[in-house]
């Protein structure tokens, strides 16, 4: 049973109806669905059944707790990205030891907090961050685990923006230097090598892509390994990519038996780190139609109350969600019409020329597979807040995040004294 599903003409999040929830919650609100997060997991735990594999949950997806929590229940491990990221993993119940810390620029603070807390392992993406977190661990009387993520020049099949794995991205440390930096390694006592770690970008549904790619780690781990450290795990990232729309799904069975057959013979645990896949099909956004605008060549504009702020995908990487209706509308006839948010910016769009029974103001529409980098890459821009979350599992339904009110967006902020007395809104009231 997937997540999202039609009944009785009306459209569903696990066993609740969505109309109810906008009643109860208003728009624009994202909806979660356990069903399909853990249908999710255990199909890709599945795939590597037998194996004591480890699923680092990308908590950058969708970093709201209830639904990092949903998988940590599952067993998943968290990737995280910033000491926010790795707060939000233990909060929501995530062992340190099934943590893994990545990214390019981690700094003093959070990479004493990962050791103080204990961390699964650090990776180290250069040189001078391996020094860098040799110092902060020596100072600590600790003993850093750290991998090393490796850049192994391959061009994933993805979007130019979120592909990470190629010879000028920003990312990881050239394959090649790698025996340079097992000879900078000897010299540091405070860091102990447990592994290595690649991500060659996101959405990715060519399983040669990531073979290529792990090919290549695997040669690199035989290299560490003779030249006498004692490797535990390969780290292989994350990436794995959805049916957005009408793309090909990676097939994660195929893509299981790749991975395994490629690093049989190493002797490693493997470590992943889904983010997308585990969550994107799992999320809905709703928003409510605010009018319909007719432009010149009778262009006809459905503008909604989510917008780039909301949900940036579009606007970003000319992502596409598809639209649907919250009840399905018998024979309806097809307009052609944008679909566009509220912001000011020509970029406030989620769909050009879109052929949609016309709808009409008032009406709520679910952008679809809006889980994985919707929430997640929200922002208050204009200051309009961010959506409402609810996640529902079965018949039941949890808010995970409250909408705030126009006021509490700034109640943290100070006008300087020397401008006082401000407006305050009670003088409106
Ligand atoms: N591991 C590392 C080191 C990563 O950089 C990422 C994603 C992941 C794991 C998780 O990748 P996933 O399994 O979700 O593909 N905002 C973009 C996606 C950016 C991905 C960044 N890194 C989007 O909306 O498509």
């Amino acid at each position: 049973m997937r997540g999202f599903t039609y009944r009785d003409g009306l459209l569903h999040v696990d066993d609740v109806a969505l109309d109810r929830l906008v009643r109860d919650h208003g728009t624009p609100l994202y909806v979660y669905s356990a069903r399909e997060m853990r249908a999710r997991y255990r199909r890709l735990a599945a795939a590597f059944a037998g194996t004591d594999t480890l699923f680092c949950y990308a908590l950058k997806a969708n970093p709201t707790l209830g639904v990092v929590a949903t998988l940590a229940k599952e067993g998943a491990g968290a990737d995280v990205v910033s000491a926010g990221e790795l707060e939000r993993a233990l909060a929501a119940g995530i062992a340190p030891e099934r943590i893994v810390f990545a990214g390019v620029g981690k700094s003093h603070g959070e990479i004493d907090r990962a050791l103080a807390v204990g961390v699964l392992q650090l990776n180290v993406e250069s040189v001078e961050e391996l020094h860098m977190v040799a110092e902060r661990a020596a100072a600590r009387g600790l003993v850093a685990p750290v991998a090393l993520r490796l850049n192994p020049d391959v061009a994933a099949t993805t979007h130019d923006k979120i592909a990470t794995g190629r010879r000028h991205d920003k990312f990881g440390i050239a394959g090649e230097r790698l025996g340079e930096v097992l000879d900078v390694l000897r010299g540091l006592s405070s860091v102990r090598l447990v592994g290595l770690h690649c991500h060659i970008g996101s959405q990715i549904a060519v399983v040669e892509d990531f073979e290529r790619a792990y090919a290549r780690m695997a040669t690199f781990y035989r290299t560490a390994r003779a030249a006498g450290f004692p490797l535990e795990r390969l780290n292989l990232g994350g990436g794995l990519g959805i049916r957005y729309v009408d793309e090909r799904e990676l097939d994660i069975e195929a893509f299981a038996r790749m991975a395994l057959a490629v690093t049989r013979d190493l002797g490693a645990r493997l470590v992943f780190e889904p983010g997308r896949y585990l969550v994107a099909a799992a999320g809905a956004l709703l928003s409510r139609v605010i009018l319909v605008k007719t432009g010149s060549e009778q262009r006809r504009f459905v503008v909604v109350d989510a917008g780039m702020n909301t949900l940036i995908r579009p606007a970003m990487y000319g992502a596409v969600h598809p639209i649907q209706p919250l009840a399905v509308r018998a024979e309806a006839a097809l307009s052609t019409v944008d679909v566009v948010g509220p912001i000011c910016e020509s970029s406030d769009i989620f769909a050009r020329d879109l052929r949609l029974p016309l709808p009409a103001a008032g009406d709520v529409v679910a952008f679809m597979n809006a889980g994985a980098y919707g929430a997640a890459m929200a922002s208050d821009y204009n200051s309009r807040g961010r959506a409402a979350e609810v996640l529902a599992d079965g018949d039941r339904v949890a808010m995970l995040k409250p909408r705030l009110e126009p006021v509490q967006l700034f109640a943290d902020e100070a006008v300087p004294a020397w401008l006082r007395p401000a407006v305050r809104p009670s003088d409106f009231a």
